[in-house]
């Protein structure tokens, strides 16, 4: 029999997570199918059912269900309780969902083994305080950085999402107009402006020398974030499919007990959209 596995999430027609999962299923000799399906959210208790009671073993959910499979989840992992988020579902054998959130795992994994940066003492920005940042703030505080800000257009949520983790590590919440006078060696985009090819408010000079820029969001070609990031002297200014596949490598080894090794599956992706662009 083969083990079923899905992505669920609206829309999906782009979801590079067949492919990933179709690519680890191959490298590790494991029996598994994994489709993608367009919920919205009004549809998704509906879907996780039916797709639970025909036998699936394990769904990722993407936006905008991170939060809705959070309710869902009968057992939660310390890290998803945290983020108020579950971007991975599986089934144990009593039928009990168990929820977890392999998002920030897969950005340290990216930054600090694939990108080789160390994060202790550094001066961290992160834009954005919604879902995807508050996806990784518990993972960014445990490498101890000197500082970590975070900044928002709404000043309020920025505040507010800061709070809640500042019993694990120096983190403030700000807008973007206190990053004048600033400098930080880290800037991570976590806003949708990337999405709609917007760029957040950035103050120059506020990327220190030998800084490195990186966007949650990926795509065929750069952002407008990695584009600032090259244009405003980075080190290093790269998108988020590396984050992509470590996330999915993290919920493959919950589901299989194997860890697919990421490295030659990101170079493939990154070679395949190099020839899509
Ligand atoms: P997600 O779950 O993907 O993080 P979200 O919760 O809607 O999505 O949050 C989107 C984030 O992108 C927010 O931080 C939002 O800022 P506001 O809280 O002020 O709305 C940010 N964002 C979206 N468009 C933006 C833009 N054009 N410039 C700056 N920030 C933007």
């Amino acid at each position: 029999m083969t083990d079923r596995y899905a992505v669920f999430g609206h829309p999906i027609g782009h979801s590079k997570s067949p492919r990933i999962h179709a690519l680890f299923a191959t490298q590790t000799g494991q029996n598994l199918s994994y489709t993608a399906h367009d919920v919205p959210a009004e549809n998704f208790d509906h879907a996780l059912d039916a797709f639970f009671a025909s036998g699936g073993k394990g769904i990722n959910c993407t936006v905008p269900l991170k939060e809705l499979a959070h309710g869902r989840a009968d057992i939660l992992s310390e890290r998803a309780e945290r983020a108020k988020a579950v971007n991975t579902l599986a089934v144990d054998e009593d039928g009990r969902l168990y929820g977890d959130n392999t998002d920030g795992v897969g950005l340290l994994r990216d930054l600090t083994v694939n990108l080789g940066l160390a994060l202790q003492n550094r001066r961290i920005l992160l834009l954005g305080a919604g879902g995807a940042s508050r996806g990784i703030l518990q993972p960014l505080l445990a490498e101890q950085p000197e500082r970590l800000f975070v900044a928002n257009r709404t000043v309020e949520k920025a505040i507010q999402l800061a709070g809640e983790f500042d019993d694990l590590g120096p983190v403030t919440g700000v807008g973007f107009d206190a990053l004048s006078g600033r400098q930080f060696d880290l800037i991570l985009n976590a806003t949708a402006a990337s999405l709609s090819g917007d760029l957040p408010p950035l103050p120059a000079g506020v990327l220190a020398p030998g800084g490195v820029c990186y966007d949650l969001a990926y795509g065929n070609q750069p952002t407008a974030f990695v584009r600032w990031g090259q244009e405003h002297g980075a080190a290093r200014s790269v998108d988020g499919l590396g984050m992509l596949v470590e996330q999915a490598a993290e919920a493959f080894y919950l589901w299989r007990k194997l860890r697919p090794e990421t490295g030659p599956v990101i170079a493939l992706l990154d070679r395949e959209r190099s020839l899509a662009a």
